[in-house]
């Protein structure tokens, strides 16, 4: 029996709007600036391998089962988990699943937009000219200078909450659709152009070995890399599952996610290739942290013929796809405010952004006056901060947790019939995706855990 309902915060225009939408939410920060850090720290090439099989074997089934329960729920994740557990004649604490992902969500937006408040300061910098000709050293200390001084930090983190909650307030589906559709593709143009000055820089065949070429790596690095999967593609907590629950009966599921997860890795391997060949060229280390991009990529704004205008577009388009990603982050919790407690969305908006924009003030601290107020958990992580223990819980714990039980509400308590129907493929591709879900993602994902805290070794 195919389910009568209808979302109450309306529906995508088609399912080029949703592709669209969903790739904004994939693509941002998680692309740019957070894949080249993490694979610098791993050692590249085989941090990059486990991560592609993450987004192959994990990433892609988990997508296409997240979509597939928000498009039968036509809620919000936490309305549209308890509606399918009793649709299912499941346990009603499946609700929980949507707690998880609001909470992540919460969560990870409020460092997220410390972060995209940098990439905004970035875009007045780069115009300003201060880069050009610049050294990795000059670079550097405008970086320094910049982290270091928290009232700054804290001006943009502020404009880009207040950006994100307008978004979410007028209601995603505005405008959204025309944006992406052509800054996407701008970011991806200027990304080729970045690239291509890589090229110049007589470093690039060794940026590229150490992206592709294997090495050695341990389980905390693999855990890392799967949960960078997660992040990369906005999977496991309820920010996919909403977008699926704007979306119309009729469009192919299982195409979108192929074509989402597509267009992720490719912006995120042509930073990788953007930047490693200008850390290399300037003698710089590949494992800097989370100021790496903003450490390399001005030394190539300065020096490469009209540097300064790519440099400004570039920051333009990062923030533009941070903004894009950000909004996906809090949708699930504005969704259900206004479902269940009957707010505006507005109202909602606001609440939640001002709750994001508090918790935020750790991650602003963590650059300066709280950067030396670490703690460690045994096996996980040494010497965090605020900032490096939120990203770590969220991505690395929370996320693949929640794609974990994602994947076993989807493959092993829905029905057959209702997934099938759902998805309405193609019999070999539901199959195949059916196997993946039910069997290699949650024992894959059991095993990199199993690995990270050192009960088994890979
Ligand atoms: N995927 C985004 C990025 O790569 C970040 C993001 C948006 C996200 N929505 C999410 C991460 C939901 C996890 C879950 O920048």
């Amino acid at each position: 029996m195919t389910t009568p309902r209808k979302s109450i915060h309306g529906q995508w225009s088609g399912r080029m709007a949703f592709i669209l939408a969903a790739t904004g939410s994939a693509v941002g920060l998680g692309n740019i600036w957070k894949f080249p850090y993490i694979a610098g720290e791993h050692g590249g090439g085989t941090f990059v391998l486990v991560y592609l099989f993450c987004i192959a074997l994990i990433g892609v089934p988990i997508m296409i089962a997240e979509v597939m329960l928000g498009r039968r729920g036509q809620q919000s994740p936490v309305n549209t988990m308890e509606y399918l557990a009793s649709e299912e004649k499941r346990n009603e604490s499946w609700v929980l699943l949507g707690w998880l992902g609001i909470v992540a969500g919460f969560l990870i937006l409020s460092y997220y937009s410390v972060i995209a408040g940098w990439a905004l300061s970035y875009v007045f910098r780069t115009g300003s000219g201060m880069f050009l000709g610049a050294t990795a050293d000059g670079v550097n200390s405008i970086f320094n200078n910049l982290v270091s001084d928290p009232e700054h930090l804290l001006a943009w983190h502020t404009i880009f909450m207040v950006m994100t909650m307008v978004v979410v307030a007028r209601g995603v589906k505005n405008g959204l659709e025309k944006a992406v559709t052509f800054l996407m593709p701008m970011l991806f143009g200027l990304l080729l152009l970045i690239v291509g000055y890589a090229m110049t820089t007589g470093h690039f065949q060794e940026g590229f070995d150490f992206m592709f070429i294997p090495g050695k790596i341990d389980g905390n690095a693999i855990l890392i890399a799967m949960g960078h999967a997660f992040f990369t593609l906005s999977l496991g907590m309820g920010a996919i599952m909403v977008y699926g629950s704007y979306l119309p009966k009729s469009t192919s599921i299982t195409q979108a996610a192929f074509a989402i997860a597509i267009a992720d890795t490719t912006v995120a391997l042509l930073a990788g290739l953007a930047i490693f060949p200008i850390v290399f060229a300037n003698g710089l280390e590949p494992d800097k942290g989370p100021g790496l991009i903003f450490q390399t990529l001005p030394i190539a704004f300065g020096h490469m013929e009209g540097g300064t205008l790519i440099g400004v577009s570039f920051f333009v388009l990062l923030v533009f796809a941070a903004w894009t990603s950000a909004i996906s982050l809090i949708e699930p919790a504005v969704a259900w405010l206004v479902e269940n407690r009957n707010m505006s969305r507005i109202y909602a908006s606001v609440w939640i952004g001002v709750l994001t924009w508090l918790l935020g003030l750790g991650s602003v601290f963590s650059f300066n006056i709280w950067k030396d107020n670490t703690w460690s958990l045994p096996y996980l992580f040494k010497d965090a901060n605020f900032f490096d223990t939120l990203d770590y819980l969220t991505a690395n714990i929370m996320l693949p947790l929640g794609g974990l039980f994602i994947a076993i509400f989807a493959a092993w308590l829905m029905r057959e019939s209702s997934s099938r129907e759902e998805l309405a493929t193609w019999p070999l591709i539901y199959r195949g995706w059916h196997f993946l879900t039910r069997y290699v993602t949650p024992v894959a994902v059991l095993i990199v855990f199993l690995s990270a805290i050192g009960v088994i070794k890979l």
